[in-house]
């Protein structure tokens, strides 16, 4: 049972690969990339946030993720395939609950990239790490209830809604509800190689 994060995993970025893919640290030479993402309608979807509108932005964005990895509160990858070097996306852990060992996951690709499999590869290397190295206790996601991909997803990786909140967020206008998605490191404990 982990009831420490481990605070190690933020001395030297932590690369992952896995068979198709590259997770690698954000650099702000990344912004057009992120940007392409940020701004497409069918991305920003269910992320209720609203779009960049600038590269300026997506730069900012990622100068957030940096500084957050440095102060020891989050870590964003930047997702590559392997074989062409393109960017497909992006994943972390994003907010740390760090009293209860746990964190928050959040990901998104470009849609060229969706039905491959490439997320479900990358999240479940994130879980991984998030057990194992991380030693975080359990992870989160909170999901827009029609975002029905992202549940898909998270729902083949073994995470379970424990909690749905109606109209507790205000974006744009509307209440909307949430759906909160959790995985504990127990529900893993024969999936993954312990080390
Ligand atoms: C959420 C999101 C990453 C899911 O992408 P995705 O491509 O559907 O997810 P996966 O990587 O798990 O791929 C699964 C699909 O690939 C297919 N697939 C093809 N080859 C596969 C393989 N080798 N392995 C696994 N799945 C494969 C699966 O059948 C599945 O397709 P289906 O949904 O039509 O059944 C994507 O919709 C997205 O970026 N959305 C916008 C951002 C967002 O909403 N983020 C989440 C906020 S909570």
């Amino acid at each position: 049972m982990n009831f420490k994060i481990n605070d190690d995993v933020f001395n030297v970025f932590p690369k992952l690969e896995t068979e198709r893919l590259l997770l690698t640290e954000f650099e702000k030479t990344d912004a057009e990339e992120l940007f392409k993402m940020r701004s497409d309608d069918r991305v920003q979807k269910y992320l209720d946030r609203d779009p960049h509108r600038t590269v300026e932005e997506s730069r900012i964005m990622i100068e957030g993720m940096i500084a957050s990895y440095i102060s020891k509160e989050g870590i964003n990858w930047i997702i590559r395939k392997k074989d062409t070097r393109d960017v497909i996306g992006y994943i972390g852990y994003w907010r740390m609950i760090r009293n209860n060992v746990r964190a928050e996951i959040g990901y998104a690709m470009k849609p060229e990239y969706w039905g491959k499999g490439y997320m479900q590869e990358a999240l479940i290397k994130v879980i991984d790490f998030g057990f194992n190295e991380f030693c975080l206790h359990s992870i989160e996601a909170n999901v827009n209830p029609d975002n029905a991909s992202s549940i898909k997803l998270l729902e083949k990786c073994g995470f379970k809604r424990e909690a749905y909140f109606n109209e507790d967020y205000f974006y744009n206008g509307k209440f909307l509800d949430s759906a909160i998605y959790s995985l504990l490191e127990t529900d893993c404990e024969n999936k993954f190689t312990r080390h």
